[in-house]
């Protein structure tokens, strides 16, 4: 069988990446993380598509170069259509739009929430993959959403967040407590020294495999705030115990809506992906649940979970072989739905 060379771009979000795959190995994969953001404690919208217009050339300058690869070697082009934030997502677009133009090569749209669930499927010999069907759990700073994964492209979402994402509670909560941005990975840092039932936070009532996490913030604000109140170095004596008690709520929700999934569905393999699946809270639980209940659990490489290119990428060369390619007039679609 012919040897398929796809250059793939995500620009949804706060990343510019650019990715080169060889049939299902990636070869190259690089990510501009903007540090822009940092400042503002936030992403904000206007100056994440200016940064991705000035890194979008060296980035997959950079990606063809790492992956010894000429432009004119290339299969396909596959972009991020969505969803995503606007402004990020046109930079993305017109420019994979404009490549595959040029080198006269098909173009293929791929689905943001789908490659971080198809990113499982990356050549990877350390990893076993998932087999069909099974339950995807994405969490990130942007998405928190159960999946059913029945095929490369029939997948249903059975239950995502009402408001705020998983990666967004731990950096709000993180920032309550004066920690600097993003505040999961610190949160997850200060957990490990702490007494995870020192502090009860309510769980939120939502539907079985919905979401809800804009409650719990508000709920750790009030209690933080009431204890400062009391004591001025409530936080600096208690953090690791206040950390600790907000990811063992955070994980103990995840946990409870992965059960109800394998209750409705009888599927017990999981596979996650996002940045917070670098939370060893999650990683640990999820280990475990291996042991107690017979899950099987699937966690792709960490740089493969954050947003990145190589699963754009994956999805490019699955959808390659099913001649699934976009024509020139394809937009953007910051909603798209998996
Ligand atoms: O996938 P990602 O890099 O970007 C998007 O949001 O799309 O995910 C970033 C999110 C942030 O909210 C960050 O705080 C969270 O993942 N995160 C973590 C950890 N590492 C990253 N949250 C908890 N524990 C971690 N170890
Ligand atoms: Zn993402």
């Amino acid at each position: 069988t012919k040897t398929i060379y796809i250059l793939a771009i995500e620009s949804s979000c706060d990343d510019t990446s650019a990715a080169v795959l060889c049939n299902d190995e990636v070869l190259s994969n690089v990510v501009a993380t903007q540090k822009i953001h940092k400042e503002y404690g936030g992403v904000v919208p206007e100056l994440a598509s200016r940064a991705h217009q000035q890194n979008i050339v060296p980035v997959v300058h950079q990606a063809l170069a790492k992956a010894n690869i000429d432009k004119k070697q290339l299969s396909a082009i596959a972009f991020t259509r969505g969803p995503g934030l606007m402004g990020s997502l046109l930079v993305g677009t017109s420019f994979a739009k404009s490549l595959a133009l040029g080198l006269n090569i098909p173009l293929i749209e791929v689905n943001h929430m789908q490659a971080h669930l198809l990113a499982h499927f990356i050549a990877d010999k350390d990893n076993t993959k998932p087999t069909f069907p099974f339950i995807g759990l994405t969490i990130s700073g942007g998405h928190t959403q159960i999946v059913l994964v029945k095929d490369y492209f029939k997948m249903e979402v059975l239950g995502q967040t009402l408001d705020d994402a998983v990666g967004e509670a731990f950096d709000k909560s993180a920032k309550i407590l004066g920690l600097p941005y993003p505040g999961g990975p610190l949160i997850d840092k200060y957990a490990s020294d702490g007494n995870a039932k020192k502090y009860e936070f309510p769980i939120p009532k939502v539907g079985e495999l919905d979401f809800s996490f804009s409650g719990l913030k508000t709920n750790i604000l009030y209690f933080i705030q009431k204890e400062v109140k009391k004591d001025s170095e409530f936080i600096t004596d208690n953090l690791e115990d206040i950390c600790a008690s907000i990811q063992y709520t955070i994980v103990k929700i995840l946990l409870l809506k992965l059960k109800n999934a394998i209750k409705q569905t009888g599927i017990k393999q999981i596979a996650i992906g996002g940045g917070v699946s670098a939370n060893s809270g999650i990683r640990k639980a999820l280990k475990d649940k291996e042991k107690t209940n017979q899950w099987q659990t699937y966690i792709p490489k960490f740089e493969y979970c954050t947003d990145n290119a190589a699963m754009i990428g994956i999805v490019g060369y699955l959808k390659y072989q099913e001649e699934l390619f976009s024509k020139q007039d394809i937009t953007a679609n910051a909603r798209y739905r998996i």
